[in-house]
């Protein structure tokens, strides 16, 4: 019955498109085909070298030797009509792809790129997808592409094409079966789309496979945008990885809608946690988006000061080095300051936005990842046994801890201090703080709710501020008149015993005096002031007043990851993606390895931008991996320097709202293609690329 009813909808025309798997707006997106670099509307392009200089590290130096003097790469036309080059360029070619690590909007822009360009070189020339990470190019799980495979998901979000996974190439064993693969399929190139530590992975293959004539091509990705490039004199190459514009705005406007919510209900402080492992360039640009009224940016953390520890341990001579960097307890009062403040001007509502990766940046949680990571490697590493396996549940996990402290000489990195602080932090907290690592023994701040552990103390610090008198709500004047004139008492009488600011008349809000902070010392005062006798009930009137006055702080907690994470690409991603492909076929076809394909100018405007290969050696440093000195590529986290940064900090104390002014809060539309309102790039490119700012 069922069945038959379906078949006689699909007959309807109209219905049968609303039925369709594919939306209309989907359907559009198929069909956007994003502009091109100009470079790329040209028949043959060629290389030209750049003349930029990088620090290089020597561990880089000596383990990545074939590929350490690879310059950055300029493509541009070929207009030397040598039918050799032509032949090269024009070859028929197998090249590999695969994404790696988390979704981020416009994977499959890249492979559509890729296909294109390389298409259109020879048709003949294949490209291979590998299934679920880099675990298929070690195991060889892969699909040849077709057209309809790539016609499918352009300009679409996810990498469902082919899908993702943690896996890294990390042992010599998965290089040998990596090299089998490549060799297997006999590819002329493998592309790896991944963040910091896929290029990382990119960059040691290049290496290995460079013997083997298999170019290997990195392509910046991941929503976090903390894989940017500059030079050696500050210059920069890549201004963003793709997929961090569409993940900000899809965040954005979902916190958006909260401003709306909640400026309308006045009732909660909405707290909004957006992804971001450890920079926080996303929350940046969701504040410059969104204008929340308080949004934490943990690399700003690390500037704080607590001058009062200071000045009182500088008076026994020594410097106190734990007065530098905010601890959680510290960043409670920061966050219930801003509370207190908006309250006294009847706002006892707002929207906070918090980084995900906002534990690295906080004194004693960052002490405790970087000691329970080493650990938790030591323990992988000398046991051969995976640590929560062999410890599941927490009780295991800390009696391991205490036993670490009882032979304290076995392992000095856990003492009895680090024992007695972690024993003080939450129970579900300490269980987060010894989730399991990932593959590359990065700490999980997605399944961490810091948003809870954070408003659970800033719900504490609060109470204790309410029993203070430094919490309360202001009351606008004209409603404490009215309510006191109904109900036939003297506004002007009552006003200066209750209120501290009663007689400023400017002030459109009245604070109630510090010790009032419930009926009993509301009766004390007024007895004080003889309005009220021992015998007499306190008036209906001024028990409204002091009920209103009297906060109660509702949150309610927001998680924006994947999400965001999944959502379409905006136009930039899916142009910026498109050009990335179509600028890792020109790479390869003038057989460039051991590169980044990347776009240069994304941060001035399309008609800007310079498609570019940049060296991946050079971009390599020693960091502690998984208790390890490994050599990986750096993260960039948020430059307190940078003019987007110093935008959003100047205007903090308007978004914050203090006062009598309205929220400014700002609606970003939703991502889409269409309209001429459609911004072209990240408004953190475009603070950071203004030259009207370089001036102030
Ligand atoms: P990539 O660095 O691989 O792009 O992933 C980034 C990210 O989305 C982070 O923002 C987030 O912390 C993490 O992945 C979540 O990881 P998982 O998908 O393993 O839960």
């Amino acid at each position: 019955m069922d069945q038959r009813l379906i078949e006689q909808l699909m007959k309807d025309d109209e219905i049968r498109i609303f039925l369709d798997d594919k939306s209309l707006e989907a359907k559009e997106r198929n069909r956007f085909h994003p502009p091109l670099c100009e470079v790329f509307r040209k028949p043959i392009t060629k290389l030209e070298e750049g003349n930029h200089g990088f620090f290089i590290d020597p561990e880089a130096k000596k383990k990545l030797s074939s590929i350490i003097n690879n310059k950055v790469q300029y493509i541009v036309e070929d207009k030397s009509d040598d039918p050799q080059i032509d032949e090269k360029y024009h070859k028929k070619r197998r090249i590999g792809i695969v994404f790696s690590g988390g979704p981020s909007p416009g994977g499959h822009n890249v492979i559509s790129g890729l296909f294109d360009a390389a298409q259109k070189a020879n048709p003949d020339s294949v490209i291979i997808g590998f299934l679920m990470g880099l675990d298929g190019v070690i195991e060889n799980e892969s699909i040849e592409l077709k057209k309809e495979d790539v016609d499918h998901y352009r300009n679409l979000g996810g990498f469902t094409l082919i899908k993702t996974g943690r896996a890294k190439i990390d042992s010599p064993e998965k290089i040998r079966f990596s090299r089998q693969t490549c060799k297997d399929l006999e590819l002329d190139a493998l592309v790896i789309v991944g963040g910091d530590d896929s290029n990382t992975n990119a960059a040691f293959l290049a290496q290995e496979l460079i013997n083997d004539g298999i170019q290997v091509i990195g392509v910046p990705k991941t929503i976090d945008g903390d894989v940017q490039v500059r030079d050696e004199d500050g210059n920069v190459l890549c201004a963003i990885s793709f997929g961090f514009h569409s993940a900000a705005r899809s965040y954005a406007q979902q916190i958006s809608h909260l401003c709306s919510d909640g400026s309308s209900d006045v009732k909660y402080w909405h707290v909004c946690k957006v992804m971001g492992r450890v920079a926080s360039h996303i929350a940046l640009e969701a504040a410059l988006q969104t204008h929340a009224n308080l949004t934490l940016i943990g690399e700003d953390l690390i500037n704080y000061v607590d001058h009062k520890r200071l000045a009182e341990n500088n008076k026994e001579g020594e410097i106190d080095f734990d007065a530098y960097g905010v601890t959680l307890q510290q960043l409670s009062e920061i966050v219930s300051q801003a509370i207190v403040r908006r309250a006294k001007y009847g706002k006892n509502h707002g929207i906070l936005i918090i980084p995900e990766g906002i534990l690295e940046f906080i004194n004693e949680i960052q002490k405790f990842i970087i000691k329970l990571n080493t650990i938790i490697a030591d323990f992988n590493n000398s046991n051969n046994k995976d640590f929560h396996t062999v410890l599941p549940t927490l009780n295991e996990k800390l009696d391991y801890l205490n036993k670490l402290v009882e032979n304290n000489k076995a392992h000095s990195i856990w003492n009895k201090n680090d024992n007695e602080m972690f024993n003080e932090i939450p129970a579900f907290f300490r269980e987060d703080l010894l989730m399991e690592r990932d593959t590359h023994g990065n700490f999980p701040f997605s399944l961490v709710e810091t948003e809870k552990v954070l408003m659970g103390l800033v719900d504490e610090h609060l109470n204790k501020l309410i029993m203070q008198g430094d919490y309360k709500i202001g009351i606008e004047r004209n409603y404490y008149e009215k309510t006191l004139k109904k109900g036939g008492l003297s506004p002007q009488e009552y006003g200066p015993i209750l209120f501290e600011n009663y007689d400023d008349l400017a002030q459109k809000y009245l604070l109630m005096k510090k010790p009032i902070i419930c009926n009993k010392s509301l009766k004390e005062i007024l007895l004080k002031a003889n309005t009220l006798t021992d015998h007499e009930d306190l008036h209906p009137s001024l028990i409204k007043i002091l009920k209103k006055s009297i906060p109660n702080f509702k949150t309610r907690l927001h998680f924006y990851g994947y999400d965001g994470r999944g959502s379409n690409p905006t136009r930039f991603d899916s142009m910026y993606a498109y050009n990335l492909g179509y600028s890792v076929f020109s790479l390869i076809a003038n057989g460039s390895t051991g590169q980044m394909a990347a776009i240069k100018n994304l941060e001035k405007g399309f008609e800007h931008w310079e498609p570019i290969g940049i060296p991946l050696a050079p971009l390599m440093h020693l960091e502690e991996r998984k208790g390890k000195l490994s050599l990986v590529m750096e993260k960039s986290i948020v430059d307190t320097e940078s003019q987007a940064f110093r935008v959003v900090k100047s205007l903090r104390e308007k978004w914050l709202a203090a006062d009598e002014s309205n929220d400014c809060y700002r609606k970003p539309a939703p991502i889409r293609f269409t309209g001429d309102t459609e911004e072209d790039r990240p408004i953190t490119l475009i603070l950071n690329g203004s030259d009207a700012l370089k001036k102030v």
